[in-house]
């Protein structure tokens, strides 16, 4: 059986922990999507672990892919797997020869358009990776093992984006990458045909979404939104594998909602109720430490997402963290242009929100907390299968 596990919210709803909680059961965790903006945190033997690029199931042991549809900071790479093999990890992984390579200048290029347009980006170069992806000009992995091929598209990104870079720097430039490159030459290969003749013989796989699906760029809230397919849409054209062979969706839920970065949040809270949740919940973001803004739980973005995504199970995390209130929100529709809408229409930003209140709970056997996940699967139509409540393995619960 393969699984995907994405994200159904703005990112960071803890797919990190739970591809870790449920990776023992997979031989394979492959990425498909994004790269070093994601920020996943596993727990493993009393220490937070941050991943950025390699899949959260190494930690375990498991066979880690980095699909096409991402796009690889090779300086990156190379730091977070020498610091996982320091830390006595194995981190076998196979990385796409066909992903595209996020090079200096890419995070130079998404610095100086954050000052022009502010989207709150991480600055880790992901929008202009795939800027030069489909103006046909990227680096693909394949050619960091070609360090003339890699100056030469260094020279040609350079002049089309103006950035006036000297010849010798990007000489440096293209020899530091070409060395990397050299240093992964074994890891790097077809991973599409990898994964296909891995599940023909048996082998399961666990897709392992990044970012969140209000953050996809076609379905979230353009244009504050990442510059890839993060739905399970995705899945297919960002590692090669064929719609049918992916068998379950389990999407991954807060309890409540966070965002990070710029764009519309309907649910939005401010004052000492949101500041008082931020730090009960640690809302800040693993990859830039920025505070993360917190809000109610929002039903038309969840019931959208898990229709897109055709999600047939939920994660709830956080519970802990909206447990002990005395009562708590959920939206459960958009008032916009006269109009009610059970689901996201395209300007959110205009839209009011219906809320209904719930009692709280102070632990997950109260009846409070049943009919909240009751709400949450009415509205979906999909079961709640695992809920987690604390940032480690064992804090969580399958029902
Ligand atoms: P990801 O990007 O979806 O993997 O999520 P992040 O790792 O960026 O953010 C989730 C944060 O919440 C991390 O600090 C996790 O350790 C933490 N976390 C995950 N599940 C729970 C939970 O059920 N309760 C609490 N209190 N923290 C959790
Ligand atoms: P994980 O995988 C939360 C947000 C950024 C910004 C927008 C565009 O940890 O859930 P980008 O750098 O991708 O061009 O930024 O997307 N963003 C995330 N927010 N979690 C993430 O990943 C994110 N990856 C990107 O904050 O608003
Ligand atoms: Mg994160």
């Amino acid at each position: 059986m393969n699984l995907a596990v994405i994200g159904l919210q703005f990112g960071d709803e803890g797919k990190g922990k739970i591809v870790d909680y449920l990776s023992p059961r997979f031989n394979i965790i492959a990425r498909y999507c994004g790269g070093s903006n994601a920020g996943h945190t596993v727990i493993h033997n009393g220490k937070d672990y941050k991943l950025h690029l390699v899949p959260s199931g190494v930690l375990q042991g498991k066979i880690g892919v980095l699909g096409n549809g991402m796009v690889i900071d090779p300086i990156t790479l190379r730091d977070e797997v020498s610091f996982l093999r320091d830390e006595g990890f194995k981190t076998e992984i196979f990385i796409s020869s066909k992903a595209h390579v996020v090079t200096p200048l890419h995070r130079e290029m998404d610095a100086i358009e954050e000052r022009k347009r502010n989207i709150g980006t991480t600055k880790r170069g992901i929008g202009p990776a795939y800027e030069t992806k489909v103006k046909r000009v990227g680096i693909r992995v394949a050619d960091l093992l070609d360090r003339d091929l890699v100056f030469k598209k260094l020279t040609l990104i350079s002049m089309l984006w103006d950035l006036k870079r000297e010849e010798k720097e990007l000489k440096k430039m293209a020899v530091e990458l070409h060395s990397i490159g050299l240093e992964f030459k074994e890891q790097i290969v077809d991973t599409e045909m990898y994964l296909l003749n891995a599940m023909d013989s048996g082998k399961s796989v666990l897709f392992e979404g990044a970012q969140g699906f209000m953050l996809d760029i076609d379905f979230g809230t353009y244009p504050y939104v990442t510059s890839s397919h993060t739905s399970a849409l995705g899945i297919s054209p960002g590692l090669g594998i064929p719609f049918r062979r992916i068998d379950r969706i389990l999407g991954v839920a807060k309890v409540y909602t966070t965002r990070v970065g710029e764009g519309p949040f309907p649910t939005e809270l401010h004052g000492e109720f949101a500041d008082m949740l931020r730090e009960k919940g640690k809302e800040y973001g693993a990859t830039t430490g920025r505070p993360r803004r917190v809000g109610w739980l929002d039903l038309p973005m969840l019931r959208y997402a898990t229709r897109i995504n055709d999600v047939d199970e939920i994660a709830l995390t956080k519970a802990d963290v909206l447990s002990e209130l005395p009562q708590v929100s959920v939206a459960m529709e958009y008032l916009c242009d006269g109009r009610i809408y059970p689901y996201p229409p395209p300007y959110v930003e205009r839209c009011k929100v219906k809320y209904i209140t719930m009692p709280g709970w102070k632990n997950l056997e109260d009846n409070s907390f049943r009919n909240y996940v009751e709400l949450i699967e009415k509205n979906t139509g999909a079961k709640v299968t695992i809920i987690s409540y604390g940032p480690k393995r064992g804090d969580t619960m399958e029902l």
